[in-house]
This record gives C-alpha cells, structure tokens and sequence, in this order.
C-alpha cells in the first residue's frame, strides 16, 4: 500500500471520514499519542473514533529522540499486546517524527504488520516525517539504523495542532519546508519568498499551502520511487551536509531543520562554484533561511577538515568512500552528482560556513 489517503483540514472530520474507509472492518484503535501532542488532539481522536463503538486503547507516550529505541519498542509492543490486539486492529501514532517513526515500527512487526495511520502534530511530522512509509528506531551506532518501509493507509494535518508547538520546533520544521518548496518549483518557492515570516508561524493560509505544498511534493516523489532507488534521493537535498553538521554539534545545539538549513546553502554553493546553479539561486536561498530565522553560522567551532571528512563518510549514501550529492540547479530542479571526495564536501562547508 503506498497511496495512503492524505487530508489537511480539521483533524476530527478527516479521522473520521479516514476511519470509515478502512477495508476489512478492525477490530480495535490502539493509539500511541504523544503527551505533548495530547492537549490538541486527544479530544479530537476519542470523539471521532468513538463513534464507532470499538475498544480503543490509548497509549500515553513521552516521546523523545533517546526513546526511539528497540528497547522501548519492546516495552510499547509487550504493552500493546498486553491490551489484546489482533490482526486487523489499526494503530494510529500521533506525534512529532519519533511518534509516527515509532508507531510505524511497531505496526510493521506486530503480528507481522497491521495497519497504521499517521497523525503528525509537529510541522516537521507534517511535511516530513510521517509521509513516506519510513520507520525506525535507533541504534548506539547511529539514528535510524533499525526500520521498514510500512506505508499508513492515512496521514492527517491539521496546522491548528502547530498551536502549541515550541517556536525552535517550527523553524526546525521550516527546514525542511523549504528544502521541499525547492524541489517543487518556482511557483512553491516564490510563495515561501513572499509569506512573512510570522504567517508561517501561524496556523492560517500561509502555513497551510506551505503543509500541503510540502506534503504533496513528498508524496508525489515517494509515489514514484517508493524504497529510494532514484528520484527519492533528491529529498536528501541538503542532508548530507545537514546530518554531518547536526552529529558534529552535539544533541540540542542545531535542530535537524537547522542543519538541513546550513545544509542547503553548502549545497547551493558548491553547485554555485561547479557552475551548475543558476545565478540568483544561491542569493535567494541564502536570504529566505536567514528571513525564516535559521542561523547564520554554525554554532561554535567549525570542526576541522578531517574530522568533517570523517562524519561526512558516516552518510548512508556514500558509495566506497565517496559521496552522492544532491545540488540544486534551479527551482524545481536539481540533480545528483555522484562520487564527490569527501575532501570536497568538507571544504566547500569551510568556504561557506
Ligand atoms: N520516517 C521519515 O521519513 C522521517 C523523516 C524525517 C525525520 N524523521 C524522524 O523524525 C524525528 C524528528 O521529528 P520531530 O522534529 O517531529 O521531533 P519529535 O517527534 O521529537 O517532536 C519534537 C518535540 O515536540 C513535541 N511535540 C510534538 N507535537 C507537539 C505539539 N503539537 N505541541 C507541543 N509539542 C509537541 C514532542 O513531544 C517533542 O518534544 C527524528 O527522529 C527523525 O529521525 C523521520
Ligand atoms: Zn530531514
């Protein structure tokens, strides 16, 4: 299943509307929702599902990066079964991105997989991480090491669940907005360009095109390339050099969407030195980050050339030693140079950071 429905709008009538189009009848909710998230969804969710008369199991999760973990996938799933659920119960995450990563990995494996829906409450979940079909927990070793592709049969937003979303979260989620509004053109860009800072930092139009410009551009690419073996590379766009930098910051001192930020102006520049970008691009890129509040420079002490080149090569992608990088022609364009020296990498984020 890779068409999950997809709705933006008002999280009660779209939960239930998605409930009533389930296939085979389930059996049981069992919804594994975020504590910070409870506030602005719970209601919602008990009511629209609670017109179905059907057990509904919920699961009050402190969600958090450390708890991405087998070992707390082991708790939640012993809890879970504990509730008595079967084959054709559906699990509904509800969450940031550690939410929904978690609650897909869980409806992958139980039981040998039920089904699962996705009700982002962070923008990054929103334009991100809960569209695609990627689950996973963490290793020691590295994030995300652990996962399946399990696609959610629904992903619901709603930008009213954004409200109380810490201000640092936003602009992390506006990362990868950005990041996202590139890759869909001219049209998805310019409207970023154009909206106030403020009108993306509230639920109203602005955010709402931004959400669903976003989620539509992922959605069409992951459609097209469901496991990652050619045009969905292009949403790595600026995350090779975004991950090396979020590692060599240490946890809490560059969000992802921050590094994701740092990283698609190392982007642009290269392809701006290689003479692949378009003049403009890279002055236009520059200027909307810095107008979206993301910083300006690296936090601290740039790491040095080697040990860039050392977190550099810890990138998923790279192939015997070098790496495939994602560099932006244009809005709406981009492509992938492959075999890039790590060495490279690392000197173009000296030149520009
Ligand atoms: N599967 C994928 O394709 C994919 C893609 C990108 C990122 N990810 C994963 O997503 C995770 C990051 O997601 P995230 O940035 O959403 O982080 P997160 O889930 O940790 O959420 C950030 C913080 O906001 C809180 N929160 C969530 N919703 C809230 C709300 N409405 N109001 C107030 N607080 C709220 C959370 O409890 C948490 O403290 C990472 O683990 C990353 O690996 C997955
Ligand atoms: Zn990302």
């Amino acid at each position: 299943m890779i068409h999950p429905s997809y709705g933006i709008g008002v999280l009660r009538a779209l939960l239930r509307g998605a409930v009533s189009d389930l296939g085979p009848p389930p059996t049981s909710f069992t919804v594994l929702l975020d504590s910070n998230a409870a506030s602005v969804t719970q209601d919602a969710i008990e009511s629209a599902l609670g017109e179905l008369d059907l057990p509904i199991h919920l699961i009050l999760w402190e969600a958090s990066e450390a708890k991405k973990t087998l070992s707390e996938a082991e708790n939640l799933a012993r809890n879970i079964i504990q509730l008595g659920v079967d084959r054709e119960s559906v699990l509904i995450a509800v969450g940031g991105g550690v939410t929904t990563d978690m609650g897909g990995f869980l409806a992958s494996t139980l039981l040998r997989g039920i089904r699962w829906g996705a009700i982002p409450t962070t923008l990054l979940g929103m334009a991100d991480a809960a569209l695609g079909g990627k689950t996973a927990v963490n290793l020691p070793e590295g994030k995300n090491l652990v996962g399946t592709f399990h696609h959610p049969l629904f992903v619901i937003c709603d930008v009213n669940t954004l409200a109380t979303l810490p201000a640092r979260e936003l602009t992390s989620g506006l990362g990868e907005v950005v990041k996202t509004a590139f890759l869909s053109g001219e049209d998805s860009f310019r409207q970023l360009e154009e909206a106030t800072p403020s009108e993306l930092r509230q639920p109203g139009d602005s955010l709402l095109t931004a959400v669903s410009e976003a989620g539509r551009t992922k959605m069409r690419v992951v459609e097209e390339d469901p496991e990652e073996h050619g045009v969905r590379k292009l949403l790595n766009f600026g995350h090779t050099f975004g991950h090396a930098l979020e590692t060599a910051a240490g946890h809490g001192n560059l969000a992802h969407g921050e590094a994701v930020a740092l990283g698609l102006r190392c982007a642009v520049r290269m392809a701006t030195d290689l003479e692949i970008a378009q003049s403009g691009v890279a002055a236009r890129l520059r200027s909307l980050c810095a107008k979206l509040g993301f910083p300006n420079e690296y936090p601290g002490t740039l790491p040095g050339i080697q040990e860039l080149c050392t977190l550099l090569s810890r990138d998923k992608k790279v192939h015997a030693g070098n790496l495939d990088l994602i560099l932006p022609v244009e809005p709406g364009k981009c492509l992938l140079l492959r075999g890039v020296e790590t060495q490279a990498a690392a000197e173009v984020i000296h030149k520009e950071l």
